[in-house]
């Protein structure tokens, strides 16, 4: 069976795509360094799995340590999800994102190059599609970005286009990522964000179990139906399956571009609706100003994908709310002990 080298494999995504790849019987080699994760993860799913995982705790931009990985094993593809996320922090720090996802990425193409393995599946978001041109947004959709996380999504996008133009050998696959949430069935790994969450859906799940007090809607008087935000939420297990439908059917080289969403947008009222509904308990919410650079609406067409790649989300909001919901309640310091 096919290796893949994982990078950011024990982050909430990362976690949850080695589970489906050792599912499916892949071999799977994971790099992290921890810097917004911990073993647990893995530990996790390897429990859930029964299967190993080979696992380095290193930094991919140590390009001598990568290239000793890649010697040590035959890799088939690489799946790179290691890179920084939370879009205020990118603003007040713009070079540390730079800095980890650009030079990150650059160096783990130049090993990738050296050694020859040229097939790699990027987390692309998103947020490449800046203030939408029109919706559904559809992968040709004009670009553009709001902030320095989103700019080093566009930049790195670009850089493995240039890469393709220069050797056609590449097999190159951006998947842009609408809104993920949810956990695994098993309740037993999820995402677990540091301090007070950015994201909407973690923010709800610690209202609900108490842990923070009273939610934040960032704005009603949008153009929406509610006038508040609309977004294409993602199960995450979902999210995983995109990954593999794409290491699998993208096989000729190129640059393989798709959308991994549902094409349902959702308001933050719907979501906190359906997550009262999953508690079983009314949530406090309070309506405040609108969030810097938010935009109104978001979701995406993923017409492409279930073409081309032969993938749906299956999950709808109900198994989002309710596996996110069983995650928290169940590990409320998530994967502090
Ligand atoms: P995450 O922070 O949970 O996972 C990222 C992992 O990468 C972490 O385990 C972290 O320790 C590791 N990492 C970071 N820099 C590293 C480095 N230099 N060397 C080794 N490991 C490193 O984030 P996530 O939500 O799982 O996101 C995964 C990818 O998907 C990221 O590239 C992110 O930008 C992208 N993405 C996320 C979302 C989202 O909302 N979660 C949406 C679109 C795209
Ligand atoms: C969703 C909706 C908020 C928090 C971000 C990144 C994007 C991608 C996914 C990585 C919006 C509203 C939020 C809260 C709220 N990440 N909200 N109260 O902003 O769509 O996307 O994560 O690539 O790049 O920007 O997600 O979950 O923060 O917000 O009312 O406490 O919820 O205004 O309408 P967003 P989000």
């Amino acid at each position: 069976m096919a290796k893949i080298l994982v990078t950011g494999g024990c982050g909430y995504i990362g976690s949850h795509t080695v589970l489906e790849l050792l599912n499916k019987n892949y071999e799977v080699v994971v790099v992290d360094n921890f810097s917004n994760s911990s073993f647990e993860s893995l530990r996790r799913v390897q429990k859930i799995t029964g299967k190993q995982v080979t696992f380095y705790e290193e930094d991919i931009r140590n390009e001598e340590a990568m290239e000793k990985i890649f010697s040590e094993h035959t890799i088939d593809a690489v799946i790179h999800f290691a890179a920084f996320k939370a879009v205020g922090e990118s603003c007040k720090l713009p070079l540390k994102y730079y800095e980890n996802n650009i030079s990150g990425t650059v160096g783990l193409l130049k090993v990738m190059d050296k050694v020859g393995v040229k097939k790699i599946i990027f987390s692309s978001s998103a947020t490449v599609y800046g203030n939408p041109e029109r919706l559904p947004l559809d992968e040709t959709c004009r670009l553009s970005t709001t902030n320095p996380y989103g700019s080093t999504k566009l930049m790195m996008e670009g850089i493995m286009q240039d890469l393709y133009k220069a050797d056609k050998e590449w097999n190159i696959i951006l998947l842009r990522y609408f809104n993920p949430v949810g956990a695994h069935e098993s309740g037993l790994i999820g995402e677990d964000p540091k301090g007070i969450p950015n994201n909407l859906m973690p923010f709800v799940a610690q209202v609900a179990s108490g842990k923070l007090q009273c939610i934040n809607v960032f704005g009603n008087d949008y153009d929406t139906p509610d006038g508040t935000g609309v977004r294409d939420y993602i199960h995450v297990v979902d999210l995983a399956l995109g990954h593999i439908a794409a290491i699998e059917r993208c096989t000729d080289a190129g640059v393989h571009i798709y959308n991994l969403g549902t094409g349902h947008g959702y308001s933050v009222m719907d979501m906190i609706h359906a997550f009262e509904k999953a508690c079983g308990k009314t949530l406090p919410y309070k309506v405040c100003p609108r969030r810097d650079g938010d935009i109104a609406a978001c979701y995406a067409s993923p017409d492409k994908a279930e073409k081309e790649l032969g993938w749906t989300a299956k999950f709808g909001i109900e198994e989002m709310c309710e596996s996110q919901w069983k995650w928290q309640s169940g590990n409320p310091r998530g994967y502090e002990a």
